[in-house]
């Protein structure tokens, strides 16, 4: 990190952070804090809370959590330095230059200026296809069925005939040759130097979640080899981690996410009123993908190709969102070939209708497998049902297999006890390496009850400060048992010792969102309590189990030739039975 802590904290408090998320979500005020529907998974009902006084964020669902920099680097998965940067610039404050390293500031510069390029050639290409030398390629895009509307929305363009095009267009607007090669609008060859990468091609912007172009396809307009171009990787452009159309889909109203193969297949899919379609660029879905689905939606709708390749990329596919804890269904498009053209052919309502029946993954991926055997051989019809069975059996929970014995019965007439009969079997020679299908649980289930009791200590110092003097008489931070722990109670003890509680700043000074999310975990632990007169007693009996747990540790680790440690636990000991009695009051 290359900015002083005060400039850190002068950003940091001139953003509210209320004010920052209410841009993204939806608050409505509720006690003393802010509650809404948490943008980091789905949910129904409201778990995420955002406190004003603490100035920071945790959802109770999830675990996310931490301080208006850290929704940030989550929410649009910005850098620190990017945070820092959109913040300031947000409250109006200059952040100091000479404090980037030489490395970061040229990073930086580099990511904003291939930014700038990639929307000047969007512009440009834009203007192309509405300049009479566009003619044939809107002509194109509207036979394909787009509307002007939809042209507009996608920000589609023409890639004119001449191959130098774009080149003189950014080099008259100064761009440097160097840029230009980082852009990955240009080639360089031998003979001619550099030129454009797209010509004569109807293009499609490809834009981040913040609607930021970051690369292209280009289409011929026909039958041309290849039949796409597509930007290569740049410092801005990593297609592992994007989407097409995700920047539309992830304010969708939607309950799921459509992923498809094709850039027309989303662009059909939205104009038909499915806005909430996707597409990975041209490669395979990547478990980064996955992840990213995943916080948008716990149900994907796989609408790849009906073709080889599409089945097999739905089967690739169906296990990595699995991991990331997405159930998918498989749509069949059958007879046609992708999502445009059956959309094309039968309408919306058709299409809402496969939908709705599109297949459970696990039946889908049971219906390949019959492929590879002779269903008419009772031999093979055997162990065709074995290897279903094989695979029933790897579901951990036992409504799970038995749901899914009940629906490969029903879909091939054999009888459940007799399938049932082959999982029970498979399970008792021990299932052979179980795939992982369910999701190891978001945080811990039963958690260590000692460090619940020492977060509550913290929260409750944030929130009541006048309980300072006591807490302190008998807590030190080093009674906290482990490291963050200890850092995060030193700095707050530090802070109240000013009068001046600051959890936001304090998270501020960890790096990474794990360590983060932990922070803010640790300033929102709350007991279920009534009246003041329970909330009283809870935080003397918090008090009493986290002292009574550090004299234990203490008294373990004790070498027996220390007599002045001997006498500070007799003390301690003493001050813990004065505890028992003690009243604290609000
Ligand atoms: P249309 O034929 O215009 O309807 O395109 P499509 O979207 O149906 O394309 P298709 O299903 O053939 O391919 C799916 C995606 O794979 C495209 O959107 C491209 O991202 C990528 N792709 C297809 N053809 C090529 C190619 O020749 N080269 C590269 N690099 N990518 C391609
Ligand atoms: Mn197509």
């Amino acid at each position: 990190m290359y900015y002083s802590d005060d400039i850190v904290e002068e950003v940091r408090s001139r953003n509210d952070i209320v004010d920052v998320i209410s841009g993204y979500v939806k608050l409505q005020r509720r006690g003393s804090s802010y509650f809404g529907l948490c943008p980091f998974h789905n949910e129904k009902s409201p778990s995420f809370s955002v406190s004003q006084s603490k100035q920071m964020y945790y959802c109770f669902g999830c675990g996310a959590g931490g301080n208006v920099f850290t929704f940030l680097m989550e929410y649009e998965n910005d850098t620190f330095p990017e945070a820092l940067k959109v913040l300031a610039d947000r409250a109006g404050i200059a952040l100091p230059e000479q404090e980037y390293s030489q490395e970061a500031r040229r990073q930086r510069d580099l990511k904003t200026s291939v930014l700038e390029i990639n929307r000047t050639a969007a512009k440009y290409f834009y203007w192309m296809l509405k300049s009479p030398q566009g003619e044939r390629a809107l002509q194109y895009l509207k036979g394909r069925g787009l509307s002007d509307e939809t042209i507009r929305h996608f920000g589609l363009g023409y890639a004119g005939p001449y191959s130098d095009a774009l080149y003189r267009y950014l080099k008259k607007q100064g761009v440097s040759e160097q840029l230009l090669k980082e852009s990955g609008l240009m080639q360089v060859s031998e003979k001619q130097g550099m030129y454009d990468k797209f010509w004569n091609r109807v293009m499609f912007p490809i834009m981040d979640v913040n609607s930021k172009v970051i690369g292209f396809g280009g289409r011929v307009m026909g039958d041309g080899k290849p039949k796409y171009l597509n930007s290569p990787e740049t410092v801005i452009f990593d297609k592992s981690r994007n989407l097409y159309g995700l920047n539309f889909a992830r304010t969708s109203k939607k309950r799921n996410l459509l992923v498809c193969e094709g850039y027309m297949d989303v662009i059909a899919m939205h104009q038909a009123g499915f806005t909430n379609a996707v597409a990975s660029l041209g490669t395979a879905l990547t478990s980064q993908h996955a992840s990213i689905l995943k916080r948008y939606t716990d149900e994907v709708i796989l609408t790849y190709d009906s073709d080889e390749a599409g089945v097999r990329a739905a089967l690739r596919a169906i296990p990595l969102l699995k991991e990331a804890g997405i159930s998918t269904r498989v749509l069949h498009m059958d007879p046609y070939k992708d999502p445009d053209e059956f959309i094309r052919a039968l309408g919306t309502e058709a299409f809402q209708q496969r939908i709705n029946q599109a297949e459970n993954s696990f039946l889908f991926e049971v219906s390949i497998l019959e492929r590879s055997y002779d269903m008419q051989d009772p031999d093979g019809k055997t162990r065709f049902f074995q290897a279903v069975a094989a695979r029933i059996a790897a579901f951990e929970m036992e409504l799970e297999r038995e749901n899914y014995i009940e629906a490969i019965t029903g879909k091939y007439q054999i009888s459940f006890e007799g399938l049932r009969r082959m999982v029970m079997n498979v399970l008792m020679q021990g299932a052979p390496a179980r795939r992982i299908v369910t999701r190891p649980p978001v945080r811990p289930e039963k958690e260590d009850g000692i460090r619940r009791s020492q977060r509550l200590i913290l929260t409750w110092l944030a929130e009541y400060p006048q309980l300072y003097r006591t807490v302190s008489a008998y807590v030190h931070p080093e009674d906290f048992s482990d490291e963050l722990y200890r850092e995060v109670a030193e700095m707050l003890y530090a802070q109240l010792e000013q009068g001046q509680v600051n959890p936001a700043r304090i998270t501020s000074h960890f790096d990474g969102q794990e360590q983060q999310r932990a922070v803010a975990e640790i300033f929102n632990t709350g007991v279920r309590v009534e009246t003041p007169k329970e909330q009283e007693k809870a935080i003397q009996e918090t008090i009493y189990k986290v002292v009574e747990h550090g004299i234990a540790q203490r008294t373990g680790a004790l070498d027996p030739a220390d007599l002045a440690g001997l006498q500070a636990l007799v003390d301690a000991k003493r001050r813990l039975q004065e505890l028992g009695r003690l009243h604290i009051s609000l």
